[in-house]
């Protein structure tokens, strides 16, 4: 998508052929900062501190860590530690597993000479594979916009998103907002709900950046405003991404996300969720008991950190010094609350034989 008029992705092979690129996330919406991975430590590092983030790239990212690990050791034990280090970053998107279980496959049998060449290249194909995903993720979540459109002429469809699942989420146009970013191309008026997701504020910061780059008319609303709105018929429907939605359709994603998704049941609101096929993981059912849910530093929840009026960015602490706080990242969504799942093979119904009849591959 484009940045001031310039195309980018959020993660990319550099020129020299080797080393890789990729937006700081942390750094957004107040500087927009590139940084250069050149090695395996530099990619963990990235997963783990939030520079890159979102399902999607955390899996291409662990996949242009492995190449990076092969560039300066191909040997067995070496391929061993990288998958061991990048799969310590974090433990929720499922994304992460499925990159390196990828590489592992592809790389394990080639002889350590033939490793650094197929590991790009299979990074590479992983990055071009989840844009052209995302793309017909986008073409299947558009007709229900547009169904929607018809249903009110002239007046905008108001749809309601909970964290970043944007471009940034990915390698491009993102998993929730491609739809959201096909419509708004097609002269469907659209208007979007952008929950600010606290503690980290990725609705705040990185969703409004990126809709506001596009030209998608937005509004920030505090995390707990989702219910009045659609109380007062003001959310037509709610289109989120996930890190991991088990066999048989329950969604984990980040914190907030299922008491969106009461609120949307309790008010008939659409609930969709937007994933790429690698964010199934076919090896679980029951997502409140077997998703591993991140647990995250106390300071992103007792500081924020933003600009301040001379310009400065600064963290100032807003809970009390002494009091506990919890900081669970990701919380899980009942299959039974989701209205349809976007994916590149159409818009499923949340349950085991509909995603095991569109990916008999994985399933
Ligand atoms: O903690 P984050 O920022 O990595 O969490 C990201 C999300 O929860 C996204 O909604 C999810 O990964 C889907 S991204 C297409």
């Amino acid at each position: 998508m484009k940045v001031d008029g310039r195309h980018f992705r959020s993660i990319w092979l550099e020129s020299d052929g080797w080393s890789v690129g990729a937006i700081d996330q942390r750094r957004l919406p107040h500087e927009f900062v590139i940084a250069r991975m050149t090695n395996l430590a530099d990619a963990a590092e990235a997963i783990r501190s939030m520079l890159v983030r979102g399902a999607p790239l955390i899996g291409a990212t662990a996949a242009y860590g492995v190449a990076l690990a092969m560039r300066a050791d191909a040997s067995d034990a070496a391929l061993d530690l990288a998958c061991k280090m990048l799969i310590a970053t974090r433990p929720t998107a499922i994304n992460l597993k499925w990159a390196l279980d990828e590489m592992q496959s592809l790389l394990r049998p080639l002889s350590p000479s033939r490793r650094v060449e197929a590991a790009y290249k299979r990074a590479n194909e992983i990055a071009e594979e989840d844009i052209a995903i995302n793309r017909e993720i986008g073409r299947h979540g558009l007709a229900l916009i547009e169904a929607i459109a018809a249903t009110k002429p002239g007046e905008p469809v108001n749809v309601l998103t909970h964290c970043n699942a944007g471009w940034l989420a990915t390698v491009d146009f993102g998993t929730a907002t491609a739809p959201i970013y096909l419509a708004h191309d097609r002269g469907v008026k659209i208007h979007v709900w952008v929950d600010e997701t606290r503690p980290r504020n990725q609705g705040a910061s990185l969703t409004a950046w990126e809709l506001g780059h596009h030209g998608v008319p937005h509004t920030v609303i505090p995390d707990n405003t989702g219910g009045h709105l659609m109380q007062h018929r003001m959310v037509d429907l709610a289109i989120v991404g996930t890190d991991r939605v088990t066999a048989s359709g329950d969604v984990c994603n980040k914190i907030g996300t299922y008491l969106k998704a009461l609120a949307a049941h309790d008010n008939g609101v659409p609930f969709y969720v937007a994933l790429p096929s690698p964010t199934i993981d076919f090896s679980i059912d029951d997502g409140i008991r077997q998703i591993p849910i991140e647990q995250r530093s106390a300071d992103e929840v007792t500081t924020m950190t933003g600009r301040t009026a001379d310009g400065r960015i600064e963290a100032v602490r807003v809970v009390p010094a002494g009091s506990p706080v919890a900081n669970y990242a990701f919380d899980v969504t009942p299959a039974r609350l989701v209205s349809g799942l976007i994916t590149e093979r159409g818009v499923l119904r949340a349950e085991r034989a509909a995603l095991a009849r569109a990916f008999p591959d994985r399933a």
